[in-house]
């Protein structure tokens, strides 16, 4: 193909655009999308020696081969029954103002590029803000997601602490609960920073006992090097909310940055019957919540927002002599709140739905996910071959099927995506394998529940 056809919207690529559109509307309009499943790298490779050619394969062609081959082997993630990691479940509004935002191509960098949609931007980050009982003047951006907005936060608070602190110490640390998530490690990896890690109470919950008897345990030197308390508000494996009351008590006694993890879990913020378990949110000096789990925003989306953004700001602003102009403007550049500079502007599917729909329907959205939880604990015990492990807290069930070996949690859980029964996948509690839903999905019956609790009545080894 000619070079400049590439930009010109001649009749075969109006083609183009009417099939794009319509595949879109109708995979947008299924209700439920199919679940689908991964396939073994050798099945994918057979499918087309290869899809990148010398001049090109054409629309129809290329388009065709995503939909009839390799769309299948990609999971849905927001289908009903996709109930392992943390699900997504973007409304329409906001998949389809995802569409807008690929076809206008927004700068989100800076306010100089982007002034209205970072405005927009900001105003579902004021709406989070004060979600949680932040200050007037809090305020961030929204990043890739929680490992993105972690980082960001803790990189925030280290400087912040080098810069108010007498003398830096030779090492950094942090501390928080074992049950932190994953991407709090890898921050710290990330910035060469140690770990200390507390217990927390019989539910790997982070309380303040816990965070004094920890910091009573170590020396000196060592408490010296602690910059941040983390504090999770939603444990992924779990869902159990740390005691952020106590943790932002223990971060004030001793100095620290209070960096609030509610990725997951934050999003409960909205339900009445849940919003106790949160008092002390409202004094992190970072909080994350990302839309794109249990805010029903499309992937990638998470927001990270500072009690004081300007210390962000000098933790995060990139300088060059390019960037002056862009740097000079006052008002708000994104890029200077997160480890980032060129970003798309991926809080205006997340603002559009939230404008559309209002936050009612949020709230009782959310509040649907924490009654199935609460529904399926009940439903669990009372079937005598499964086993409750705890109650759930926000909308993670944990539970065991009794009699079954590590074996025999995989072998089912591969045998129930092989037969689009659902997606759930095993995980530890206590050195133990148990199953975990994790209901993040509005439209998540307790007829899917039940479908799945129902497939596991007998022993799977029948498919081994
Ligand atoms: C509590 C918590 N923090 C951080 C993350 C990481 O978020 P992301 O996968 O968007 O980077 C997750 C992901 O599940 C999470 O549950």
């Amino acid at each position: 193909m000619s070079y400049d056809k590439m930009h010109r919207l001649d009749q075969n690529l109006r083609e183009l655009a009417d099939q794009v559109v319509n595949y879109a509307m109708e995979r947008i309009a299924m209700q439920p999308p199919p679940l689908d499943g991964p396939k073994p790298i050798e099945e994918i490779a057979k499918m087309y020696p290869t899809n990148i050619t010398r001049e090109g394969l054409g629309g129809k062609e290329v388009l065709k081969r995503f939909i009839d081959s390799y769309a299948p082997a990609t999971l849905s993630s927001d289908h009903p029954r996709f109930l392992a990691f943390v699900p997504v479940a973007p409304t329409k509004a906001s998949i389809l103002f995802d569409l807008i935002v690929s076809a206008s191509s927004i700068c989100g960098t800076s306010w100089l590029e982007a002034a209205g949609a970072v405005y927009l931007e900001n105003e579902a980050l004021s709406w989070l803000a004060e979600l949680a009982g932040m200050p007037e003047g809090s305020g961030g951006t929204f990043v890739s997601g929680g490992s993105a907005g972690n980082l960001s936060g803790l990189h925030t608070g280290r400087q912040h602490q080098g810069a108010i602190r007498e003398s830096r110490p030779s090492r950094w640390s942090i501390i928080c609960a074992r049950e932190a998530h994953s991407s709090i490690r890898s921050a710290a990896a990330i910035m060469d920073v140690d770990v200390f890690v507390t217990d927390g109470d019989e539910r790997g919950r982070l309380t303040k006992i816990d965070l004094d008897k920890k910091w009573n345990s170590l020396t000196d030197q060592e408490r010296s090097q602690i910059f941040a308390v983390v504090a999770t508000a939603g444990t992924t494996n779990a869902g159990i909310v740390d005691d952020l009351k106590g943790a932002a008590e223990f971060a004030k006694e001793n100095g620290l940055w209070f960096h609030v993890d509610g990725a997951y879990g934050g999003a409960a913020l909205l339900s009445k019957e849940k919003r106790s378990l949160f008092e002390g949110i409202e004094e992190a000096d970072s909080f994350v919540v990302d839309p794109h789990k249990w805010l029903f925003a499309p992937f990638d989306c998470a927001a990270l927002i500072y009690r004081e953004p300007l210390l962000a700001a000098r933790a995060h602003m990139q300088e060059a002599a390019y960037l002056d102009d862009m740097n000079s403007i006052p008002e708000w550049n994104p890029a200077s709140f997160a480890f980032h500079l060129t970003r798309r502007t991926r809080g205006l599917p997340f603002w559009f739905s939230l404008a559309v729909n209002g936050t009612e329907a949020y709230a009782n959205a959310v509040q649907a996910s924490i009654d199935l939880a609460q529904w399926t604990a009940e439903e669990i015990s009372s079937r005598d071959y499964l086993e409750l492990v705890m109650n759930p807290e926000l909308s993670v069930v944990m539970f065991k099927r009794k009699g079954w070996s590590s074996q025999e949690y995989e072998t089912w859980s591969k045998a129930a995506l092989k037969d689009q029964i659902g997606f759930v996948l095993p995980t530890m509690h206590k050195g133990e394998k148990v199953l975990r839903f994790c209901f993040v999905n509005p439209t998540t019956t307790t007829s899917d529940v039940s479908a799945i609790l129902d497939s596991m009545v007998w022993k799977p080894n029948w498919r081994e």
